[in-house]
């Protein structure tokens, strides 16, 4: 599987999934690589974080050109069972070049009406995306979800037009995941990390199609 975690908009946990759902994949037996995008997607410094504090690096990494990804990707699909691409923010030129070069996109987006109305950009690509042939799959996950739902997870939403899944899987606003994200553990790495480690396996099992194993809490 090629999954992409795409959307313009900063901040909104694409490189948190996209190291989390890799490590995920990684601890349950497959061989994966996460792309970073143009190098400035994230995951690279979240692997120089792990790397400060000794840690294995569990899954591949690299860095792609926007513009080598449609002819650079055959080779990582070739050796690795999936390819997690973190995208960079503000950078529509990278999203032009990852979407028809992915199977699934995955879209976070974070559960406000203030951070919807900053992805009309996101859904004009995601469009043209979807028109091409072969089309990638495309989905909404819901991210740094606080307490109250505006949408239904597993249902599906109407965004700027455009009416998309919204994967089942949500990702709620833990503390576990910044620390993630600050210190270059997985959440299953972390203590007391049992609820977010939940969520990352919810969303794994639904976009790659893996058992969900239970999770102590
Ligand atoms: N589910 C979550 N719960 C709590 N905090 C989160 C969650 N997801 C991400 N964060 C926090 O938000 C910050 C931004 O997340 P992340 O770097 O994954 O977003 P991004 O979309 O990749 O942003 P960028 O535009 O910087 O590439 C992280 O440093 C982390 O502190
Ligand atoms: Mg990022």
């Amino acid at each position: 599987m090629i999954a992409a975690l795409v959307n313009l908009t900063p901040g909104v946990g694409r490189t948190m999934l996209a190291v989390n759902l890799a490590g995920e994949l990684a601890l349950q037996g497959r061989r994966v690589v996460v792309l970073d995008v143009d190098g400035v997607s994230g995951t690279g410094d979240w692997i120089a974080r792990r790397r400060a504090n000794a840690l294995p690096a569990l899954f591949d990494s690299a860095t792609i050109a926007g513009t080598q990804l449609r002819h650079g990707l055959g080779g990582f699909a070739a050796s690795f069972d999936h390819v997690v691409i973190d995208t960079p923010s503000r950078s529509p030129a990278a999203l032009r070049a990852v979407l028809p070069a992915a199977e699934t996109a995955l879209i976070p987006i974070q559960a406000d009406r203030t951070s919807l109305g900053r992805c009309a950009a996101t859904m004009q690509l995601v469009i043209e995306a979807l028109a091409m042939e072969p089309a990638p799959t495309a989905s909404l996950v819901l991210s740094k979800v606080p307490d109250g739902l505006w949408v239904k997870p597993g249902s599906e939403a109407t965004v700027l037009g455009l009416r998309l899944p919204v994967s089942a899987a949500v990702i709620r606003h833990r503390q576990a995941f910044a620390d993630s994200m600050d210190t270059g553990l997985l959440v299953p790495e972390l203590e007391m990390a049992g609820q977010a480690e939940a969520d990352i396996r919810h969303l794994v099992s639904e976009t790659f199609g893996l058992a969900t194993a239970p999770v102590a809490d």
